[in-house]
């Protein structure tokens, strides 16, 4: 199927690596032309073409640049991608340890910077009658034991300012949509963050990643991958998707077990 991608324009948060290095690859390999923001710019990144803007999207500054620069090198913007969020800070796991800056952060980077970027990239998304796709989470849905509950609670209000951002914007021919994985391993697993949930639950690292996708109750007891994800992002940010507005898509491996 030709996607009726080719030559329009992408915007990519969080994307030097996990599901948004998977995501500029996807958009590049359908002929998009993409500016990708993140802190780094790995070699990974830089190799798919991407234009690379290095910035910190935890701040109002970093949203606004990244936007500015995306519209010098694309003119407009066809498609938003608002991957970044998570964290890559080991948190406190348990409420009443949990800080306010730890709840900020949770909501800067989950929650704010997806509402930035869209604000700031709004005049152009309505000249091209664009699409907005955040990146939220499965946990929204199903918060899990163990994860620091500013997470869930900062992807629950993404969901939330998506889904009544469609309604304002679906009528003006802008669509928002959500995506949202389960399980997919990435840095936020392999690094610290998921060392520090391996701790909490009494086993090594590797164990805790082995044992992880069943403990999630994902049904194919595999962790999904960012190139599937990545695959539904695609879908959605084509035309062939235009009557796919205020959806939210869960990736999880069947782990969401009500209706
Ligand atoms: N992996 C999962 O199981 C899973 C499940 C559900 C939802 N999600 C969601 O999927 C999205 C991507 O997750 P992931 O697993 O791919 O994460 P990841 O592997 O930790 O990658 C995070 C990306 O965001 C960038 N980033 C982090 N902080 C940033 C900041 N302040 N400013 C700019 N860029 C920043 C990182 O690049 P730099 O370090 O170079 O800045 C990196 O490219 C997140 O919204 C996450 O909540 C993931």
């Amino acid at each position: 199927m030709d996607l009726q991608l080719a030559g329009r324009s992408a915007v990519v948060t969080g994307a030097s690596r996990g599901i948004g290095l998977a995501t500029v690859r996807a958009l590049r390999a359908e002929g998009m032309r993409v500016v990708a923001g993140a802190r780094t710019s790995p070699v990974e990144l830089t190799e798919t073409g991407a234009t690379v803007v290095p910035v910190d999207l935890s701040t109002p500054a970093g949203a606004v640049r990244l936007v500015e620069r995306a519209l010098e090198e694309l003119g407009e913007i066809d498609v938003l991608v608002n991957n970044v969020g998570g964290t890559d800070r080991v948190q406190n796991l348990a409420f009443a340890d949990s800080t306010d800056e730890e709840w900020y952060e949770f909501l800067e980077l989950n929650l704010m910077a997806p509402v930035r970027v869209t604000r700031a990239a709004l005049p152009s998304l309505l000249r091209t009658r664009g699409v907005v796709i955040a990146v939220s989470s499965g946990d929204a849905l199903t918060p899990r034991q163990g994860t620091p509950i500013g997470y869930p609670s900062a992807k629950a209000a993404l969901n939330t300012a998506m889904k009544a951002l469609s309604v304002e914007l679906g009528a003006r021919g802008v669509r928002v949509t959500t995506v949202s994985p389960g399980a997919t391993r990435t840095s936020l697993w392999e690094g610290e963050v998921g060392a520090r949930f391996a701790t909490a639950a009494g086993v090594a690292h590797e164990d805790f990643l082995a044992m992880l996708p069943t403990h999630a109750g994902v049904l194919t007891e595999r962790w999904i991958t960012p190139e599937e994800i990545a695959a539904a992002i695609t879908f959605v940010a084509s035309p062939r998707s235009a009557s796919t507005i205020g959806a939210n898509f869960l990736i999880d491996g069947g782990a969401l077990r009500s209706l």
